[in-house]
Formats: C-alpha cells, structure tokens, sequence
C-alpha cells in the first residue's frame, strides 16, 4: 500500500514536472520569430511593439551585453555598438512611433546567424522579443571538369556545410573510386570538390555531380560524345541535351577550354558571337547546337557546350576533326603551285623558243 502511493506521488511530481518543461519549452517556441538570410545579402529582423512617447530600442545577439543597434533619445546611439555591425545595421525611422522596431542587416555573413533580442520600452512599459536569425548560402556555381581519366566537381561559398554525390547516366553498377574534400574558409562558408577516377572512358556516358545544401542543390552533368568528323567546310555540332526546357536559360560555346566562341542568355534572346569566330558561326540551333562554316584545319579542336538553368548545369566536350576540308585545301593549294610552276616554266619556253626561232628565220624572211 505505501509503496504503491509513494509510486502514485513521485509519477505525480514528475508529471508537473514534465507539464512545466512543456509549458516552457511552449513559450520558448512561441516567442522566437524565425527570420531567414542569404549571405552578403540585406535582411529584416522583425520587431513590433505598443508604440508609444519616449521609446527606447535595444537590439542584441545571443547573450551579449554589446548592442547591435540602440536607438533612444529620437536617434540611433552606436557608440557602444558591436564592432561586428558596425555600418551594417539600421531602423526604419519613420515607423517607430507607430511599433515598428524592426532591423534591417546588411552584408550578411554567416557569424550573423543565432537569436537576437529585441528590447523595447516606452512610458506605459517594456517588452523583449527573440528573433532566430538562419543563414544560408546556396550553392551558386558548380563547375566540372576531365582530365584525362579524372573528372572534378567543384562548388565554393556554401553554407551549411554540403554534400557531394555523383550518379551516371544510363545508370551503372560500377563503384567508382570518388574522394570529397570539403574545406572551410575564414567567412566559415564551405569549398566542396570531389574527385572521380574513371576506368574506362571510351563509353558515351554521362557522369553527374550532385551537391547540395539546405537552401537548394545544383547538379552539373558532362558527357563526352564520340568526336564529329567535318568533311566539308559546313557542319553542326549538336549541344546534346534531351531537354530542351534548359534552352530557356543560358548557353555559352566555348573553344579548345578556353576561347569564348558564343553567349546567349535565354531562350528568346540574341545571342552574342566573338569577334574571332564571326566569319565561323552561322547560328545556332534551336537545341542550342552550333552551326558552322568557312571551317578550315584552325578549327579543329575541342567545342565545349555549356546549357545551364538555376538547378543544373550540362556539359558536352565534343572534338571536331576537320577531315577532307584540310586535305582539299592542302592538295588545292599543292596542285595550284604545281600547276602555276608547270605554265610559268612553259611559257618561258615557248617565248624564248619563239624569239630564238624568230631571230633564226629573220635573215630567210629577209632573203
Ligand atoms: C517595419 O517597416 C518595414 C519597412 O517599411 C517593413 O518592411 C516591416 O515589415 C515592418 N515591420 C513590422 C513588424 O511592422
Ligand atoms: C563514392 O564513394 C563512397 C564511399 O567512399 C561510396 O559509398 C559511393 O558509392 C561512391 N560513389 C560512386 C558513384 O561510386
Ligand atoms: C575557397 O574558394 C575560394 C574561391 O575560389 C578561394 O579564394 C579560397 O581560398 C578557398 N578557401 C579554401 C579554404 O579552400
Ligand atoms: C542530390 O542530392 C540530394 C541530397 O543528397 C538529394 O536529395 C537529391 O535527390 C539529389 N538530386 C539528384 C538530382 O540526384
Ligand atoms: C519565346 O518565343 C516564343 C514564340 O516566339 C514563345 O512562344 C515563347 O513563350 C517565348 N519564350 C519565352 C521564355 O519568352
Ligand atoms: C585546339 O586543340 C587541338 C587539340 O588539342 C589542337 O590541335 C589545336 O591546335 C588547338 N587549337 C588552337 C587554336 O589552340
């Protein structure tokens, strides 16, 4: 009998104990306002309260003691602000009077994130509101690349901390040999770059890099199709990309890794070709594949299409080797030197025959 009421009496304790961990936890919750940043980015904290005479304004970060931002006296006081805002911090001016104590940040970085404290108080009283500031900074940019049997990925200015996976296209069973390296910058955002090593390279497959984050992912995809074999001076070289949703977006043609040939910045738009390759190009298709012509042996080498829109990036190396237009061009060129040498030489005999056989049958003419 004791024992079951002294049992009854401690689940009876640790049930109020457990309701006012709840109930605290609750108003934990339900006082912390999420805001959300993006790095290098300008953002707003958002602060109300009873608006009122004489309105004091103190912002802090976690549990420092240095303000952030202070306004009271109807102006910004920042002598005592943290070193860290300093010129990144202000207050919408005009709305103070009527409750609004919100901050604007600006040239977020990722030392900004955590909870903020917002302080405010005027004649009819005081009030303290938390704000949990995220920060994030997407993935941006992922660039891939081979090099002989190895093909890198690469991404940089990341926040939190991303992942790196790579798939085939059509699907393989092969286990590649892949290393990531992730490596974390001063700004504490992260460089990722991944590495895979390929056994065979002869097949047309296409090796994609998946890396992502919390606020987004970006895939970058590269195939290297079989080489293209121009046997007159016209010819195309297709972007090699089934979807074609990715034309609205931008299409760069680049030369031997290097030499920008064209630009085009979405799908209605013009595109743009270097000075270098206007005699070369004559457009562009509508999958985005190249039209060229006027080719000569100085255009063979490696054409690189680049298709990319906000959430991936393909990548096609396509080797072009001028075939039949060279050897014509080098053979015209032979054939027209042996040519023009045969006439000269001809003509020159058949003159000075012509003037030794002339000054041979003047006497007779004369006789
Ligand atoms: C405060 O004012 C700014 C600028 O007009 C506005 O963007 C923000 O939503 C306002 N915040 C509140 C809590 O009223
Ligand atoms: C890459 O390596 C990891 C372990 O190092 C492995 O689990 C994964 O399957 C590999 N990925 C591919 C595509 O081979
Ligand atoms: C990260 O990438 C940036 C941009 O390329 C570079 O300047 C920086 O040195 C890299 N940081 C580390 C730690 O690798
Ligand atoms: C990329 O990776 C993320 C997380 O690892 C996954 O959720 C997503 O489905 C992957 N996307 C593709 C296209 O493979
Ligand atoms: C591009 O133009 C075509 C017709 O000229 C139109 O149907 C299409 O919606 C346009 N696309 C964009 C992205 O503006
Ligand atoms: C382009 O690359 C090919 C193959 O590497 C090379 O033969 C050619 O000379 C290069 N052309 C130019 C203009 O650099």
């Amino acid at each position: 009998m004791e024992l079951l009421r002294d049992t009854r009496r401690m689940t009876g304790i640790s049930c109020v104990v457990c309701l006012l961990t709840l109930s605290y936890i609750h108003t934990l919750t339900e006082a912390d306002t999420e805001a959300s940043c993006v790095v290098l980015k300008s953002c707003i904290l958002p602060c109300s309260f009873q608006g009122g005479a004489e309105v004091v304004v103190h912002w802090f970060q976690g549990t420092g003691k240095t303000p952030v931002h202070s306004y009271y006296h109807n102006q910004d006081q920042l002598a005592r602000q943290d070193q860290r805002f300093r010129g990144r911090t202000s207050l919408f001016k005009d709305q103070i009077s009527r409750g609004n104590a919100s901050l604007q940040l600006t040239g977020v970085e990722v030392q900004d994130r955590g909870r903020y404290n917002c302080h405010t108080s005027t004649i009819s009283g005081n009030k303290d509101s938390f704000i949990n500031l995220k920060v994030d900074a997407p993935v941006a940019e992922v660039d891939i690349q081979k090099v002989e049997n190895r093909i890198t990925c690469s991404s940089e200015g990341i926040y939190p901390e991303p992942e790196l996976t790579w798939s085939t296209s059509p699907p393989s069973s092969v286990t590649f040999k892949n290393t990531t390296t992730v490596r974390e910058t001063e700004q504490q955002l992260y460089n990722i770059s991944g590495s895979l090593i390929l056994s065979d390279s002869g097949t047309d497959v296409a090796y994609s890099c998946n890396i992502s984050t919390r606020r987004n992912k970006r895939r970058a995809t590269l195939r290297h199709p079989p080489p293209i074999i121009a046997s007159s001076t016209d010819t195309t070289i297709p972007c090699s990309v089934s979807d074609t949703s990715l034309m609205v977006f931008s299409l760069v043609w680049r030369f031997n890794h290097s030499q920008i040939i064209l630009n085009q910045a979405g799908a209605n738009v013009s595109h743009s070709v270097s000075e270098e390759w206007r005699q070369q190009v004559k457009g562009v298709s509508e999958s985005g594949g190249l039209m060229l012509q006027d080719l000569s042996w100085k255009q063979e080498g490696m054409y690189t299409c680049e298709l990319s829109n906000p959430e991936e990036t393909y990548v096609t190396n396509t080797f072009l080797r001028i075939e039949k237009v060279s050897r014509t061009g080098v053979t015209g060129i032979i054939v027209a030197v042996v040519v023009g040498v045969i006439v000269v030489v001809l003509l020159t005999g058949l003159i000075l025959y012509c003037k030794s056989k002339r000054r041979g049958t003047r006497p007779e003419m004369v006789l």
